[in-house]
């Protein structure tokens, strides 16, 4: 796949790209300054140099999927990077018809006000983004985060966050979370936590139920039987001569010979 990684060059990024690379995808790189752009090229990666809060949508133009890891630095961006940002990132990838959009949301995104702030600006920015998201028609996958480590990945995390663990995972384990879900069905439309645990990556998100099929609506053939009327009892002769399957039905027979001029049209030329 061709994937967008916005944020390439954070802490999450910079763990995510090579993952990517190395796991075969073509990596577009969006940073918002040229500082990382040797770094990157050097993993493999194409740098796209843009600024989230600007013209950014034609970074998603060619994409397969596209990953939103960024995360504004300052309280007062996070309307403008998570929130916004995102959605405008989101809103390109509807457009462009990708296969997946994966945004990195956090644990908290549907409370926020169950928090004080800055926390909770940043989980209120989060939430506009993935109720912009859910909106959309674009395969999305929601990954709520619990808060990233610097600690070295497990290779194991729990998608059910029930206060038993530390709400916490490793910035390895959530980069190879992201990974993972580019290439499963089951995650399209799935908003999904994820922490450190006891599964292995791979099994704990085939474990996740897929997104229930869409109602079926009565459209087409069905839709123009359903709607057909009875048949007119006016026109229906219960005392017509029932067929005789044993005689072929021939219509009105052959067709009589036909007498057909053939005079020679010409007849004094050679
Ligand atoms: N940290 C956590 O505990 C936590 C928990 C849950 C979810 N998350 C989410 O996980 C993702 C990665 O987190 P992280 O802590 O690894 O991120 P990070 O290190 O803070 O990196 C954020 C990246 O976003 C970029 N960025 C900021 N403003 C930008 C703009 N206007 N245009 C383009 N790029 C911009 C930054 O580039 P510059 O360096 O150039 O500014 C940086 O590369 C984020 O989406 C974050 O919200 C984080």
């Amino acid at each position: 796949m061709i994937v967008l990684v916005a944020g390439a060059d954070g802490r999450l990024g910079r763990v995510l790209v090579p993952l990517l690379v190395a796991s075969g995808h073509v990596v577009r790189a969006l940073v918002r300054t040229g500082e990382h752009v040797g770094a990157l090229e050097a993993q493999g990666a194409t740098p796209l140099v843009a600024d989230l809060r600007g013209d950014v949508e034609w970074a998603v133009d060619g994409c397969d999927a596209a990953i939103f890891a960024a995360g504004a630095r300052r309280r007062t961006d996070f309307g403008a990077i998570d929130g916004g940002g995102a959605a405008k990132l989101a809103e390109a990838a509807h457009r462009f018809e990708l296969r997946r959009f994966v945004l990195c949301s956090a644990i908290g995104a549907g409370e926020p006000e169950r928090r004080r702030a800055p926390l909770r600006d940043f989980l209120a920015a989060k939430q506009f983004a993935e109720r912009r998201l859910q909106q959309l028609n674009v395969p999305w996958t929601i990954l709520r985060f619990g808060g990233l480590t610097r600690a070295p990945g497990t290779g194991r995390i729990t998608t059910t966050v029930d206060g038993r663990r530390p709400p916490t995972i490793s910035r390895d384990d959530a980069a190879a979370v992201l990974v993972e879900t580019l290439s499963r069905p089951n995650l399209a439309h799935r908003l999904v936590e994820a922490i450190e645990g006891d599964r292995r990556i791979a099994d704990a998100l085939a474990a996740v139920e897929p997104a229930p099929l869409p109602p079926v609506r009565n459209s087409g053939l069905g839709a123009a039987q359903a709607t057909n009327p009875p048949p007119d009892p006016t026109m229906l002769f219960p005392d017509a001569a029932p067929l005789d399957t044993d005689v072929d039905y021939q219509g009105d027979g052959p067709l009589a010979p036909e007498v057909i001029d053939n005079d020679d049209p010409s007849p004094r030329v050679p």
